[in-house]
């Protein structure tokens, strides 16, 4: 079978998949000629399944993608007006990621690719997050990504859509997964980003003085797990003092947590920045990424230091930073333009470095498995 492959110019409408976590998410994407949009984007997400086991619980997230998926691509055709043998292609993750969600979604792109005789793309998921800044705001490569999410944290140069070089990332903890046990030691509900975020709000930031691992460190590799366990500490003494958690103790924990991990994130971005811009890259821009990047605290710091440093600052709207299919879709649409489709031989990776090149870290894509 022969498929058209696009340029820029060619007008490419793709349906992504997402499912390497806990969102069953599906996206309609249409690019070309200067123009893209997002046709649709529908996130079906699992807290609610989740809730009574304090974390993902694997066989329950892929039971749940696979009863799920189909509702959401009807949906998403739905939403944009078409029907599914008007997309050029289907973009799925394949990986990295929870085992039993990517074999979910590879598995049903894969029938409904043999179904409509649409090209099938493998996507990697932390090239959808490092994309997506291209898709909001056309970023020409090379440009600087901080990637945070639930399970990982790392800086990249994006030098085209299929080449990525990591400068550093975190040894232990992905910021996200952080915050949720966080939320979770202070009795506050998943995901632990929002909920933190919240209590932070009418917090005392300087109350608690918190660590900032690594920070003294040259690199831009991090560490999120002794701040977790500086948490902990504090409030068990909150708790031995007052004989429970006080309402204030819990809000000034947050917001001293909160603070500590943007410390962390700003002061690694400016070496990152600083690694990026002795490449002399043509349009500097510094873009963040995953969904610890709809932190507003975070956002309006880097906002800040990219400013001081005269690079071109993006963080794409909240709903595309959190898990979401039009990411993936987006991300099909870059592979196209380069000639790179799969076949029905393609595998669901747990494991998937962005950079194969550079060392295995926790939350680099080879170790671990969330994504
Ligand atoms: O990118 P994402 O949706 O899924 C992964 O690929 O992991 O990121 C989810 C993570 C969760 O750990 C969640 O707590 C965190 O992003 N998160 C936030 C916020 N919203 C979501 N962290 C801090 N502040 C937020 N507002
Ligand atoms: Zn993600």
């Amino acid at each position: 079978m022969i498929w058209q492959l696009g340029s820029d110019a060619t007008l490419q409408t793709v349906l992504g998949i997402e499912s390497s976590c806990d969102d069953t998410a599906a996206g309609i994407v249409r690019a070309g000629g200067g123009r893209v949009e997002i046709l649709s984007s529908v996130v079906a997400g699992q807290n609610d399944l989740h809730a009574a086991f304090g974390g993902v619980v694997p066989e329950i997230a892929a039971r749940a993608h696979a009863e799920r998926l189909d509702h959401a691509v009807e949906q998403a055709l739905a939403a944009a007006g078409m029907r599914l043998d008007e997309v050029s292609a289907i973009a799925v993750t394949a990986g990295p990621g929870l085992i039993g969600g990517l074999l979910a979604g590879v598995m049903f792109a894969k029938g409904l690719s043999a179904a409509s005789d649409k090209p099938l793309v493998g996507i990697n998921h932390l090239a959808g997050h490092a994309l997506t800044p291209r898709l909001t705001h056309q970023l020409a490569f090379p440009y600087l990504v901080l990637l945070v999410s639930g399970g990982h944290a790392q800086f990249l140069i994006a030098e085209g859509a299929d080449r990525f070089r990591r400068l550093g990332g975190t040894i232990d903890d992905a910021p996200g997964e952080a915050f949720d046990k966080v939320a979770k030691l202070l009795g506050l509900p998943q995901p632990g980003g929002p909920s933190v975020e919240r209590e932070a709000a009418s917090g005392d930031p300087f109350r608690f003085g918190l660590p900032r691992p690594l920070l003294s460190q040259p690199g831009c590799d991090m560490s999120f797990s002794g701040l977790k366990t500086a948490v902990l500490r504090a409030r068990d003494e909150c708790m031995a003092a007052a004989g429970g958690l006080r309402r204030q103790d819990r809000r000034d924990l947050c917001a001293a947590f909160q603070a500590a991990v943007a410390d962390i994130l700003v002061e690694k971005s400016r070496r990152a920045i600083e690694a990026y811009l002795a490449t002399d890259p043509a349009h500097p821009a510094f873009a963040v990424a995953g969904g610890v990047a709809s932190n507003q605290l975070l956002r309006g710091q880097l906002e800040t230091l990219a400013a001081q440093k005269g690079v071109t600052f993006v963080a794409p709207p909240l709903p595309l930073c959190t898990d979401n299919g039009a990411m993936i879709a987006w991300a099909g649409i870059e592979r196209l333009r380069l000639g790179l489709i799969d076949d029905l031989s393609l595998a669901a990776r747990p494991r998937w470095p962005l950079d194969d090149r550079a060392p295995a870290q926790l939350g680099s894509g080879r170790k671990g498995a969330k994504a």
